[in-house]
């Protein structure tokens, strides 16, 4: 059994099918990046393995707790605590930052263990400055996130993500809305995520990242997945001519 095991799934937006049949496994303290043309049905892959999606059938498993399964061709979801369980493991991290405008940016890393887990704010407070820290933003702990840079604020979203203390991070496109001189230290602070073994699964246009911090790639057109290997295997020697011209294309 895999760590995490998403079999067959099958995703129905009404009469339209964005996902035949896509399977992902990985083990714990993997990186999996997602990469492929806009519309593949990357994000939409990625949102079923934490629930912001409900598939039509498959199965997706985290560490033997089955978040859903199918049964005579039909999918059938875990009760609510088990979902509430299997989700409260995993972070995520999107393509715009959904601060909260209001609150400084400790607050922003505390609400979620305060307000959710009801934990004690002597508890959080160390352990979020401590986020702050290791994110490159304890400066910056007292001010809104108005006066913050893209980059800074999604640095600020993803120790946010870590107040939680998730074991599984998910991202999509964490760089695409930042002008490209910001997105290194967003990549930069993934990178030493992954140093660090956090099982994550990235959704990405940043192929040279891709590249270097992923243990497995996986290339999705039509909702499907075109190809799948190492990250030596699909990015140096792709099997797939639409892979090859993928690739050229964001490449050149
Ligand atoms: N809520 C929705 N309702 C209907 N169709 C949707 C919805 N969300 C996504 N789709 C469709 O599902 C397909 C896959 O979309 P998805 O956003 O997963 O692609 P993507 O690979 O993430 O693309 P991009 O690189 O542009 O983010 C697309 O055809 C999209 O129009
Ligand atoms: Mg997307």
């Amino acid at each position: 059994m895999h760590f995490i095991e998403m079999k067959n799934i099958r995703k129905q937006f009404g009469p339209l099918t964005v996902l035949h049949d896509v399977s992902m496994s990985l083990e714990k303290g993997q990186v999996v990046s997602i990469i492929g043309p806009s519309g593949a049905g990357k994000s939409t892959f990625l949102r079923c393995l934490n629930h912001l999606e409900v598939i039509q059938s498959g199965s997706i498993c985290v560490d033997g707790d089955y978040l859903v399964r199918t049964d005579q061709g039909k999918a059938v979801y875990a009760g609510e605590k088990n979902i509430r369980k299997i989700c409260g493991r995993m972070g995520m991290v999107f393509q715009s930052f959904n601060l909260f405008p209001h609150m400084t940016v400790l607050d922003n890393v505390t609400a979620a263990p305060l307000y959710v887990k009801k934990m004690e704010k002597k508890d959080i407070l160390p352990v979020a400055e401590e986020l702050l820290q290791k994110v490159g933003l304890w400066e910056k702990r007292d001010v809104y996130p108005g006066s913050l840079s893209g980059g800074q604020k999604q640095r600020v979203a993803i120790a946010r993500a870590l107040a939680m203390s998730p074991d599984i991070m998910l991202f999509d496109e964490p760089t695409s809305a930042l002008d490209p001189e910001l997105t290194g230290e967003v990549l930069k602070t993934i990178h030493q995520l992954a140093d660090e073994n956090m099982t994550m699964v990235i959704v990405t246009h940043e192929m040279a990242f891709a590249k270097s911090v992923s243990d497995k790639v996986l290339f999705m057109v039509d909702g499907r997945v075109e190809e799948e290997g190492s990250s030596s295997d699909v990015f140096d020697s792709p099997q797939s001519g639409r892979t090859r011209a993928f690739l050229q294309s964001i490449l050149h």
